[in-house]
């Protein structure tokens, strides 16, 4: 493998940090931040004309790249600023009373507990969590939150691709069996975009939400809600502005969501750029690359004793991302959000390195991330300091 990658250059990372975080925050290459800045000029030169006469019409072109890329139409589709106010205006639009369940995994993502736990509080329903076994087959995923459902189940919310395990979920395979047993699903899929050919008319699901600054690396601010057409009646938003266009065009089940008072629209409609960016080619470059980057580095780390993988073993069970258990040396704590783990602290404090540790249930994880800006040295060096900070 080359020392670097060709388009690693387009890339800004700044020297001496070694950056294996991209599934926490993912940077975006050159031509998408001039993309980004382009838009912002244009709406600062003249914000009459962009906002009131040409705004609307450039997010309808920006949603049907968004959803050509995701095999879908853009009718299906709103461009919103990341995964977490997508799922957030799914709560704000499913009905819940009183002793109603919605169902999440115990794989999902803090944040998307929390919009489901503040969500039902108020109104006596309860977020209730399939415990997946570990680790997990896809059959035994399926079955795990078959089993689970019960005749108060409102909604399922499941990830795509987990945030801390970095397990790949069978998410179409789920919304087959929820389909059966007539319950509605939430995909939470910010880092299924690009990873995997996601094709969201096919998936069977009811809403998907995700963002666009991961691996697709569109700008920081952009992302999207899918919604199938038999929900979108029904859907609300959370921020309540004028709720009508702006241009004056007919309504729309989407004018709730296009106007949320006056904002930036630049990072939404430069997540068409990033679309434009990675062609077919540079995606299959991505996957490739980058799987190779985490493959190794994954098996070296799984040589350390006391270490084991999340997901099945397979190698064509992640493509960029990885994550790992860590043994727990003597005293250790599970931390929490926003208190970094000591381990992350120490490889960005004696090596520059950044990268995502911290505590999954009782369990010490490590989750490397890869993308073209890394090299297979950075790797190396991830792989060596973890070795001797947990050896
Ligand atoms: C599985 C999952 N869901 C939701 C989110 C929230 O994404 P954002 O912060 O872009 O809204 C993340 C972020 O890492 C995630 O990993």
């Amino acid at each position: 493998m080359a020392d670097r990658h060709p388009l690693a250059d387009l890339w800004d990372i700044e020297p001496g940090s070694i950056y294996l975080n991209h599934g926490s925050f993912g940077p975006s290459p050159r031509p998408v931040r001039a993309a980004r800045e382009e838009w912002s000029r244009k709406l600062e030169r003249q914000p009459m004309k962009f906002f009131c006469r040409e705004m609307e019409e450039e997010l309808d072109r920006a949603t049907e790249t968004v959803a050509r890329f995701l095999k879908t139409s853009s009718d299906r589709m709103i461009l919103i600023d990341n995964a977490t106010v997508a799922m957030n205006v799914v709560a704000a639009s499913v009905s819940l009373a009183a002793g109603d369940e919605v169902l999440l995994t115990d794989h999902e993502y803090g944040a998307v507990k929390n919009i489901w736990q503040a969500r039902c509080r108020p109104v006596g329903a309860k977020v209730t969590s399939a415990i997946l076994p570990f680790p997990p087959t896809d059959d035994q995923i399926v079955e795990a939150i078959a089993k689970a459902i019960t005749e108060r189940t409102k909604l399922i919310v499941v990830s795509h691709v987990t945030s801390a395990t970095a397990c790949v979920l069978p998410v179409r395979a789920i919304c087959r069996m929820a389909a059966k047993r007539k319950v509605p699903v939430c995909v939470d899929g910010p880092h299924a975009i690009m990873m995997l050919d996601v094709n969201l008319n096919d998936l069977g699901c009811d809403y998907y939400c995700a963002s666009g600054h991961k691996w697709l690396c569109g700008p920081f601010g952009s992302g999207f809600l899918w919604v199938h057409p038999r929900h979108h009646h029904e859907l609300q938003s959370p921020i309540v502005s004028w709720g009508g266009s702006i241009a004056g065009r007919p309504a729309s089940w989407k004018d709730r969501f296009q106007w949320l008072g006056t904002r930036d629209p630049a990072p939404l409609l430069a997540m068409a750029d990033a679309i434009t960016f990675f062609t077919p080619e540079r995606i299959a470059e991505y996957r490739r690359y980058s799987h190779e980057l985490i493959s190794a580095a994954r098996s070296q780390l799984l040589e350390i004793p006391g270490t084991g993988p999340f997901c099945t073993p397979a190698e064509t069970d992640f493509v960029s991302m990885a994550a790992i258990e860590l043994p727990q040396p003597p005293g250790w704590k599970p931390g929490y959000h926003g208190h970094p783990d000591e381990l992350q602290v120490q490889l960005r404090e004696r090596y520059g390195i950044e990268v995502l540790t911290g505590s999954w249930n009782t369990r010490r994880f490590v989750r490397l991330s890869a993308h073209l800006y890394n090299t297979p040295q950075d790797l190396q060096t991830c792989v060596k300091a973890i070795r001797e900070a947990v050896s």
